[in-house]
């Protein structure tokens, strides 16, 4: 006999309050004091290349260059890249805008490939269907912080000659066969935006083991910095110009970005606890399917999403929302439309093809709180809401 749901009048699985444990981001003293510390400085620009320093030491890539955001990053990023008119870059759709809509600033062609339904990430065999002559890159997204396949992404680039972007915007953390992601492709970008693993309110970074790459990305948007440059740097010369971007980093975001870095992995390891502890009891219910982390990956939790098969459910899935919503649980669908169904791409003429596979799964994500600061009770608390609610709305 199931129990009466919440949404019938009967009473509610979650009762605890939410707002701390679900509290983000996470700004207290430190940051205060660092703030304050920097606001100080005889040269406040400085903070930005201590972060510098510390970012590429925990990512393990030679350079690192702070962004005011992480979509400059990526803009920078692919300018280092050399990308220009008509060349074609492959790219998920199932991702935030600024992934790709960089590429169409370049006079770039976006070319969206399908994921895997396993993990929502690119994949690398329609990576493979996709490449023609005029492929210059490729950008991975490490999807909610879940690493890509990066030795076939790789492998493939490398067979063809194109070059890799991760845009680990999602993914502070992450490793990948013991590398941290970011520092696998040719260039890595990072966003410290207020909703991520570790922020600076705003921020973002690019890192790369390239000389080149990271001269070039400094050339764009950097211009007092090319001064810096040693002498044989062939953008040296453009110190009173740059190319025409502004895209230092705040200093004060800096300050706050530092903060977190060093809370970084301690902060990951509890959101993995909790997520990976309701989602060991969220995936017995029938017709919920969670995201398996293959063995050979570390990954994180930007966001906490999982699969709900509709099919097996009396109820569509906005009922099965609104029940869950009424016992309490603060769920929703998927926020991110995908990119290939936005009018811009079809206004500047980029040939778009349907992509069955990602439109599919796209429909099915439930996307959950990550839990920063939750306790155990209010993790049974969902699960309990989840249990009523599969056994009522599944089909017999
Ligand atoms: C996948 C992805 N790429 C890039 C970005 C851009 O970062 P920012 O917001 O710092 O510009 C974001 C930010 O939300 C993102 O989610």
């Amino acid at each position: 006999m199931s129990q009466k749901l919440a949404v019938d009048g009967g009473r509610k699985a979650i009762t605890l309050d939410q707002t701390e444990a679900n509290k983000w981001p996470p700004l207290g003293e430190e940051e205060f004091a660092a703030v304050k510390r920097v606001m100080q400085m005889p040269d406040f620009y400085e903070e930005a290349y201590i972060l510098e320093e510390e970012f590429k030491n925990y990512i393990g890539s030679k350079y690192a260059l702070a962004h005011n955001n992480g979509t400059a990053a990526i803009h920078a990023a692919l300018f280092a890249l050399g990308i220009g008119p008509g060349d074609e870059v492959i790219t998920p759709s199932y991702t935030y805008w600024a992934t790709c809509m960089p590429v169409l600033t370049w006079g770039g062609i976006p070319v969206f490939a399908e994921v895997n339904p396993e993990t929502c990430n690119i994949d690398p065999e329609d990576i493979k269907r996709r490449i023609t002559s005029k492929t210059k890159a490729i950008i991975v997204v490490h999807l909610w912080g879940l690493p890509c396949e990066m030795d076939e992404i790789m492998e493939v680039a490398k067979r063809y000659n194109i070059k890799v972007i991760e845009d680990a915007a999602h993914a502070h953390g992450a490793e990948y066969k013991g590398k941290k992601v970011g520092s696998i492709g040719d260039i890595g970008c990072f966003s410290f935006q207020a909703s991520k693993l570790m922020v600076g309110i705003e921020g973002g970074m690019l890192v790369t083991n390239n000389q080149g790459y990271y001269e070039r990305a400094m050339a764009l948007g950097h211009y007092r910095r090319l001064k810096s440059l040693p002498p044989e740097s062939i953008y040296q010369k453009y110190h009173a110009t740059c190319f025409g971007f502004k895209y230092r980093i705040h200093p004060l975001a800096a300050a706050i970005a530092r903060v977190q870095l060093k809370h970084l992995d301690e902060r990951n390891k509890k959101r993995n606890k909790n997520i990976e502890y309701l989602d060991a009891k969220l995936e017995t219910l029938p017709g919920i399917r969670t995201f398996k982390t293959p063995s050979y990956m570390k990954r994180v939790y930007y966001q906490h999403e999982i699969i709900l098969e509709e099919e097996k459910f009396k109820v569509s899935k906005e009922k099965f929302v609104e029940a869950l919503r009424a016992e309490g649980a603060d769920v929703s669908g998927e926020r991110y439309p995908l990119q290939h169904q936005q009018p811009i791409y079809k206004e500047m003429n980029i040939p778009i093809e349907p992509l069955p596979i990602t439109e599919r799964i796209r429909d099915k994500i439930l996307s959950l709180p990550t839990f920063p600061q939750a306790n155990i009770d209010l993790l049974d608390q969902y699960a309990e809401a989840f249990k009523k609610i599969t056994t009522t709305y599944l089909k017999n």
